[in-house]
Parts: structure tokens; sequence; C-alpha cells
């Protein structure tokens, strides 16, 4: 979590402001159906209703609506208490008055405040809420109540001129204030003088007392002369459903408290109150008034974009991995972790510059299309083409432009190609998930099958796997070689689009479960062939030599004829011509790696021969490369391939179907050639070139001759899997089990 002091206000400020609107937006269903839930513009939730239907409120709660003014004026069933506001807290704001005594050319008149008896009314000054206040230079002010037994309270207030008034502060010169006790129900208020304002008349000639609402009156020296002619004062009533506590009324036939609340005694007299109870939000009086609050679930208030947990009244916002979360524009984001921007920025800032004026010509052409579209879209292509720079969109740029011409088969898709083709990456479009990404079906508009490789996320060493698959994928065009159709790089993270070749991988089909075995002779035979000419052609025939780096059965992808196709070009290398070994880390799969270039890190074409070799082995025995449930001499499969030939017991370690269906002369010759292949010394291993030749020639001889056929005429299908559970993506993306060591330092 990288939380800074600012974004976690902005956060505190969206959580606040989602309380509020979900506070407002609770105020919708207020009253029991077919009631009328406003006045003029005052709520007046149930069990508060209007009177003229007394099934719309709880008995002595009516508020009536008078009309005559406007906005219309509500008041307590008792006609004369102004009401100003109700909340489902528990109280009622209203317009109270206020007591004065004036002594104005030596005739005293007043106006002691009477406060209607309210025993049987469930309203009760709130003491926590409201204060007892008097204004005067000559004030005596009384307030005697019963709250149950009589009480009687007061204060004094004096002072000799105006320049003794403290303005804002109301402690006994000028004004003052007394907090007024629990459960007054009735009370009157009387103000006397000391010296009938004789000495002070000039400025203060009246008195004035009141309960008020805590907040609700500042005291101000003006008021001292005729309180600006106020006759009223907001003041709080606490209120509460009847007379008896929970305990007493639960479970009982007149239970004022809905579904999914709970019920709290008043706290200021008698009755009580109730609550929804957490997680839960509206009207706790109604029967179903609390509605659970889904904040995940809401589209119109999502401020998650990453993995929204709804918890009982909140909700849980986290991203995933490899990213972070970040407050942009009031919505938690969540941002591909930082270190990726700086180190591709930092390592291509040549590039950047290089490539400045292009791209800026490029931007400017993609954005003055973009200008009809309006704020918001500007906002997102900036977005897109923040992603775009992020992506290694230049690092592409520039290969492409140093490889004129090669790519021109690949195309570069809008994110809403994509969208649209996948469905806006629906869930039952997922062909499989892999080590570090997801592959979806994808119908491009016209029909074509595609398979469309999306990466969870990006770092460093990733995009520059990335646009290494691009660029030479995009060199190739071999019908062996998994064909990629373009890329976007539009999205947040980078997306790979490929032909669909739907069914599995060769591991998949060799080692899966229910597959054992289901591979006949011939066809391994077959796939073995065109895999050994896609790699001799990567090889020597590819305009740039390419050592794949990679290969095993995961990494060999079968159509629905069986046909292979080499895929997943990650992490292989171009080799300039004048080269012929190139100094890298030491990149691979376990089992499948050259001990030769584990050792010295010089990757040479001899390294794929290797791991071609162990294929081969696999295809024969149809055991895995490395397997930790075999006894310790035969984890390695080449060792333990190898040590069985030496022994003479090859046959025993063969599959069985492979015994059965192949000649002993074939698989003695494709054996003795697996084993030429793992040859620890490089230079004593057979050239790719020769291992195709050798294989198809078995093939060749394998086949029957009117079967044989010209592959140049062999169409790329591209159809529909035949069963995307079963599909496995490590072919598009098979780092699961990828080891990349530094031993040997950079290129
Ligand atoms: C009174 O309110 C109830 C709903 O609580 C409604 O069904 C009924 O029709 C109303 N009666 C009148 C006369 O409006
Ligand atoms: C109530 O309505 C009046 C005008 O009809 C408006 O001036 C006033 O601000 C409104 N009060 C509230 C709380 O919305
Ligand atoms: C409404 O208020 C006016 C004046 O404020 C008063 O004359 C009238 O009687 C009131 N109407 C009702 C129904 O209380
Ligand atoms: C309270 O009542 C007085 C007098 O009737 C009126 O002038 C004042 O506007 C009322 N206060 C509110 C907040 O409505
Ligand atoms: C107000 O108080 C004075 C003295 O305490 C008393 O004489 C007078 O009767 C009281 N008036 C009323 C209306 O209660
Ligand atoms: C009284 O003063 C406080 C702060 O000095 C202010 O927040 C409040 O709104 C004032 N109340 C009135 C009724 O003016
Ligand atoms: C509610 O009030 C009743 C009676 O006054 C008391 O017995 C009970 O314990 C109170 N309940 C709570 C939860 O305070
Ligand atoms: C609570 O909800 C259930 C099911 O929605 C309903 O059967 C029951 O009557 C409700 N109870 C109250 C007190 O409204
Ligand atoms: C929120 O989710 C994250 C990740 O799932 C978890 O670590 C964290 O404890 C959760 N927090 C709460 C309050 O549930």
């Amino acid at each position: 979590m990288l939380f800074y002091k600012e974004e976690a206000m902005v956060l505190l400020w969206v959580l606040l402001h989602l309380i509020l609107l979900s506070l407002t937006a609770a105020h919708s269903q207020q009253t029991l159906p077919g009631c009328q839930d406003k006045c003029g513009n005052v709520t007046v939730p149930y069990p508060f209703g209007l009177v003229g239907n007394s099934s719309c409120y709880r008995p002595l709660m009516d508020i009536s609506c008078n009309y005559s003014s406007n906005p219309p004026k509500l008041f307590l069933s008792t006609g004369t208490v102004e009401v100003l506001e109700i909340s489902l807290l528990g109280q009622v704001r209203i317009n109270h008055s206020i007591a004065w005594d004036c002594y104005e050319d030596g005739v005293r008149t007043n106006r002691f405040d009477t406060w209607t008896n309210m025993f049987k009314y469930p309203y009760t000054f709130s003491d926590t809420l409201n204060r007892f206040i008097a204004i005067g230079c000559d004030t005596l002010a009384f307030i005697t109540g019963s709250n149950g037994p009589e009480y009687t309270g007061g204060c004094v207030s004096l002072c000799n001129s105006q320049e003794s008034i403290t303005e804002g502060s109301c402690s006994g010169i000028g004004c003052c204030e007394t907090s007024i006790p629990k459960g007054i129900k009735s009370f009157t208020v009387n103000i006397s003088s000391f010296h009938n304002h004789n000495r002070i008349r000039k400025f203060n000639p009246c008195s004035f007392a009141f309960i008020v609402d805590k907040d609700g009156y500042n005291f101000s020296g003006s008021d001292l002369l005729n309180f600006q002619g106020r006759t009223r004062v907001p003041a709080v009533l606490d209120w509460a459903i009847g007379e008896k506590s929970c305990e007493e009324v639960q479970r009982g036939e007149d239970y004022a408290c809905g579904n999914n609340s709970h019920c709290f005694n008043a706290t200021n007299g008698p009755g009580y109150l109730c609550r929804c109870i957490e997680g839960y939000q509206g009207n706790p009086y109604l029967p179903d008034g609390c509605q659970y609050i889904d904040e995940c679930a809401d589209k119109n208030r999502k401020v998650c974009e990453g993995i929204c947990t709804n918890t009982l009244g909140s909700y849980n916002c986290s991203c995933p991995p490899g990213t972070y979360d970040e407050v942009v524009q009031d919505k938690l984001r969540c941002i591909p972790s930082p270190p990726v921007i700086n180190a591709v920025k930092n390592r291509f800032l040549v590039w950047q510059v290089a490539l400045g004026m292009g791209l800026g010509l490029l931007f400017l052409l993609v954005g003055s299309s973009c200008l009809y579209w309006g704020v918001e879209k500007r906002r997102l292509f900036k977005l897109k083409a923040e992603f775009f720079q992020k992506n290694g969109g230049m690092l592409l740029q520039q290969q492409m432009s140093n490889r004129e011409g090669t790519v021109e088969s690949t195309k570069i898709f809008t994110a809403e190609e994509l969208e649209k083709a996948t469905n806006n990456y629906d869930e039952s479009r997922i062909l499989g998930r892999g080590g570090y990404g997801t592959v979806y079906k994808g119908i491009l508009p016209n029909d074509n099958i595609v398979a469309v490789k999306k990466s969870k996320l990006v770092d460093e060493t990733q995009i520059e796997q990335f646009i290494n698959e691009v660029v030479i994928l995009s060199q190739i065009n071999h019908r062996n070689v998994v064909k990629l159709l373009g890329c976007c790089l539009e999205t947040e993270v980078p997306l790979l689009i490929y032909e669909c070749v739907n069914n599995g991988t060769l591991f998949h089909h060799i080692h899966d479960e229910g597959h054992v075995a289901s591979l006949s002779w011939e066809t391994r035979l077959t796939i073995a062939a065109e895999t050994a000419g896609a790699l001799a052609y990567l090889h020597s025939a590819a305009s740039i030599p390419i050592i794949h780096r990679d290969i095993k059965s995961t990494n060999i992808l079968l159509d629905e004829n069986y046909r292979a196709r080499v895929s997943d070009f990650g992490a292989s290398r171009l080799v300039p011509l004048d080269q012929t070994q190139l100094t890298t880390l030491v990149q691979g799969t376990l089992g499948y790696l050259d001990p030769e270039y584990f050792q010295t890190s010089q990757l040479t074409e001899k390294s794929d021969v290797y791991s071609f070799g162990i294929v081969l082995m696999e295809l024969l025995t149809g055991k895995k490369a490395l397997s930790f449930e075999r006894p310790e001499q035969e984890r390695n499969l080449s060792m333990h391939f190898v040590s069985a030939m030496k022994q003479n017991r090859l046959f025993e370690i063969l599959e069985e179907r492979v015994v059965q269906e192949g000649s002993q002369e074939q698989i003695l010759e494709i054996a003795e050639l697996a084993k030429r292949c793992v040859r620890l010394n490089g230079d004593e291993r057979p050239t790719m070139k020769e291992v195709a030749m050798e294989v198809e020639g078995l093939w060749r001889l394998g086949k029957h001759p009117w079967v044989q056929q010209e592959p140049q005429e062999t169409e790329l299908l591209l159809g529909e899997p035949s069963d995307s559970s079963d599909y496995n993506t490590t072919g598009y993306d098979s780092l699961k089990d990828h080891v990349i060591l530094s031993l040997g330092g950079g290129r």
C-alpha cells in the first residue's frame, strides 16, 4: 500500500461522500406505501406521517401540513409547534418561541413562555442538544419544569455598559446559559429583573430567555437592543416510540422495528428507538426498510477499480498483485508498479529522443481523429497513449523500423476491436489461464477465431519479452510456427493476438491424465518431423537466424489434425549473421536446458538441438522431462534415457504403444538421434537441419506412398476449440516452470 497523506485524505473524503450519498439515497423509500412523504420540501418519514390517514403514522406521531404559507409549514400534532426537520435518529427540530420581559417607557410588558404539557406525547426536550439561554443586562431567568419531580433552574446575566460585552461569549455578561436536565416534557419560563432595567434601558430595554439548539444561537451585543425582532429560535426534541422499553415490547404485537433492525432504549425518557443493523441502511421503522448495502455492486458509485469485496457496512478494495493502489480523480485505481515505467523510460531514453518526432507525428495523427470524441474520450486517449508508451510501444516502433518491411503482416489492434472480439473479456471466452496470463477466444469481425493473450501484469523483463516475441514472430512465416496476427498496446497490459491453435499442447497429449498413449507412433513421428523442420527453418532459413531457447512439449501446440505449431518466442534471440554464439542470461526450462549453455552462458543453435532431443525422448517414452516422482537416477529423462540405451534396456522404458506400432529399426534410429542431440558437447550434436532431414526421412519411410502429401498445401485451419476446459494455454504462455538464471551477466 503506497499511501500518501493527501491520498489517504482524499480517500477518506470519498468515503465520507459515499456515506452521505447513501444516506440521501436511502431517503427514497421513507413512508408506508400509499402515504405522502413530504410537506413542502421537508421529508416526513415513517413512523411520522401527515394527518388525514391514521394508518400512515404511529399513534401521536402525526404531522400537519399547513399550505397557507409558502413553502408550507409543518406542525406537531399539537398544532402549535412548528417542525423544521425530522430525523430518524430520534430528533425533531422545531421552531420554538422565546420568552421576553420589557421595560420600555417605564411600562413593563412580558410574555412568559409556556411549553405545552407533552406528557402524553412522545416528545421530550433534548438535554444534550439544547441549552437554556437568557439575554439581558439586568436579568434573572428561571425555567421551571417537570421531568417527573418538579425542577427549577436558571441563570443571571448582568452588565454595566455595552463595552463590557464580549461578542459570542455567553458567560454571565449580557448573556447567560445553563444546560437543561433530562426528561423535560413541560415547563414555564419566568424572567425578572433587579432594577427594572433602569440604568441600562438605553441599550437594553428587554430581557429574553429561551431553550435553543446548542449550535442554533451565538450571542451578539446587538441582540441586547431588541433581539433582532426574533420571536422563535430552533430547538431540538427527542422522540421515541411508545412508553415501554425494548425488553417490554420486543416480540410483542406493537413492535415498531422492521426487519434487519434492532431496538434500543431511548436515552431521554421512556420509549425505544430502532436502528438498522450493521451493513444495512434505510428506514428501520418500515417492515423492510433496512436494505443490505452492497457497495461493490453499485456501479454508479463504484470507487474501486481493483478487487471489491463487500463487507458488512463497508467494502474492501484491494489491488491485484503487481499493482499498487492510488487515488486518481476520486477513484481508487490500480496502477502497475512504478519500477516498470521508470526502468523502461530510463533504458530507452535514447530511443525516445530519436523517436520523439516520429511518435509525435503518430500521436498527432491518432490524436486528431480522436478530437471529436470530447473530453472524456480525450482522457481515455491520454491513458491509452500512456499505456502504449509504457507497454513498449516505442520499443516496438524502434524494432519495427529497424527491420523495415518484415512486419507488415502484423496488425496493431485497437483496444475496442479486441473488446468486441472477446465480448469484453467475458469469462466464457477464457480458453485457459497460464503461468502469468489469460488466453481468451476472440472472434474478429471477419469471423476469424483468434487467441488473445493477455498478461496479468507487466514488469520490465516481460515488456522486453513481449516486444521480443512480437518482433521475432513477425519475421517468421512457417506453417509449423504459431502465427502472430497482431498486438495491442493501448490497454493496461499488452495483448498478443495469435491464430487459434485449439487442440492443446503436445505435453497435454502425452502426459495429461486420460491422454496417456493417445498419440499414435505415426502422429508422434509427424510432430517430431514438423517441429524439427520448424526449428531448422528458424536456425537457417529465416532472414536472421533465431534461437528459440525454450523448446519443450508445452511450447508445441497441436491443431485438430495434430499438426505441430512451435510457440512462445518470449525468450528467443535473433543471432546476427556474423556471430555464431551469444552470451546471454541463461534462460530456459529445467529438464530441457542445455547443460553446456547452463555452464558457459554461451547460447548457440545447439541449445535448441538439445531441447529438441528431450522432446524426442518424451515422444518415445511418454515420460516427463523432469519428474520428482521418479527414483533419483531416473528423474532427469535425458540421463535415464541415455543410460537405458547403454544398458540395452531401451525398449523397457519406451511407451507401449510406440513399441507396438513402430518398427524396431525406426525406433532405434530416432532413439540414437535423440541421444546424439543431448550430447554434453554442443559441437558433437547434429545441426537442426540434419536432425530435421533425418526425422523427415524416417517419417516419409513410415508413411504409405499414397498418403504422401505436399505439406505446402496443408491449409492452416482456424477452428472452434473442441473443448475449452481441456485447453492448455501454456503453449502461448509457458513461463510457469521457466527459469532465468543470472549467471552469465548481460549480453
Ligand atoms: C391510507 O394509507 C394506506 C397505506 O398505509 C392506504 O392503503 C390507504 O388507501 C390510505 N387511505 C386513504 C383514505 O388515503
Ligand atoms: C425549501 O424550499 C424553499 C423554496 O421552496 C427553498 O428556498 C429552501 O431552500 C428549501 N429548503 C430545503 C432545506 O431544501
Ligand atoms: C394555516 O396557517 C394559517 C396562518 O398561518 C392559519 O390561519 C390557518 O388556520 C392554518 N391552517 C390550518 C389548517 O391549521
Ligand atoms: C421560525 O419562526 C419564525 C417566526 O414565525 C420565522 O420568522 C422563522 O423563519 C422560522 N424559522 C425557520 C428556520 O423557519
Ligand atoms: C415569576 O417569578 C416571580 C418571582 O420569582 C413571581 O413573583 C411571579 O409570580 C412569576 N410569574 C409567573 C407567571 O410565574
Ligand atoms: C455560531 O458560531 C459558530 C462558530 O463560531 C458557527 O459554527 C455557528 O454556525 C454559529 N451559529 C449561528 C447560528 O450563527
Ligand atoms: C431498557 O430499559 C429497561 C427499563 O428501563 C431496562 O430494564 C433495560 O435493561 C434497558 N435496556 C437496555 C439495553 O439498556
Ligand atoms: C421479514 O422478512 C421476511 C422475509 O422477507 C418476512 O417473512 C417477515 O414477515 C419480515 N418481518 C417483518 C417484521 O417485517
Ligand atoms: C481487504 O482485502 C485485503 C486483501 O484481500 C486483506 O488483506 C485485508 O485484510 C482486507 N481488509 C479488510 C478490512 O477486510
